[in-house]
């Protein structure tokens, strides 16, 4: 299966009850054969609208930190641990929530898949939902950020702090954690790359 035939198959998903109010399903984008994958919670309002994945605020802070870590977007692909907007609509407006352990659960019939695909030497996991979901599930971001884990899906898993998170943060003073979100981006490409150039010579 190529990530385009899986693209397709997901693009229908009914497999939980986020595909009734989505309006696009983001299924990720970027450099397929890059040895890093950034890997966020789940898309939010513009996501949704434009299905592609980090597009808000949160992406906006997301891209000028691949750029500050000497990269450009399009050298890395960019997901997500859920493939559509999950949002409460109890008040008549949609207000974004946390995918809930059923959702993500559900969504690993895509996410297993492309990850699959991909053959990332590295995932970065960006925030704690997503490390939760693919280092451990009690994993702690205030303290295991930025460590290297073993992780089933590529030979190793870093977590870093969420723009979204950041963008909280820095309202209350300081850079909220920007300049660890730099470091991990910059850090976690290297490593792969190396990965990538030992797996190499070893072909
Ligand atoms: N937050 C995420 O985790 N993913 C997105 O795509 C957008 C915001």
């Amino acid at each position: 299966m190529t990530l385009d035939e899986l693209r397709l198959q997901a693009s229908t998903c009914e497999g939980c009850s986020l595909s009734e109010r989505r309006t696009n399903v983001v299924f990720g984008e970027g450099n397929p054969l890059s040895p890093l994958v950034l890997i966020g919670e789940g898309p939010g309002d513009n996501e949704d609208k434009l299905g592609r994945p980090f597009v808000g605020r949160a992406g906006q802070l997301l891209d000028k930190a691949i750029i500050d870590a000497g990269l450009q977007r399009s050298q890395v692909y960019i997901t997500n641990t859920v493939k559509c907007r999950a949002a409460d609509w109890s008040s008549g407006k949609p207000v974004n929530r946390a995918p809930t352990e059923v959702e993500v659960t559900a969504c690993r019939r895509w996410l297993e898949p492309q990850i699959a695909i991909l053959k990332p030497k590295v995932i970065l996991c960006i925030g704690a939902p997503s490390a939760k979901n693919l280092i451990k599930k009690n994993f702690l971001i205030t303290r295991e950020r930025g460590i290297y884990f073993p992780c089933e899906f590529a030979r190793t898993a870093i977590a870093t702090l969420h723009p979204s998170y950041i963008l909280r943060e820095a309202n209350k003073g300081g850079d909220g954690g920007y300049s660890l979100l730099v470091s991990d981006i910059r850090r976690a490409y290297e490593a792969a790359l190396k990965l990538a150039e030992k797996d190499a010579e070893t072909q």
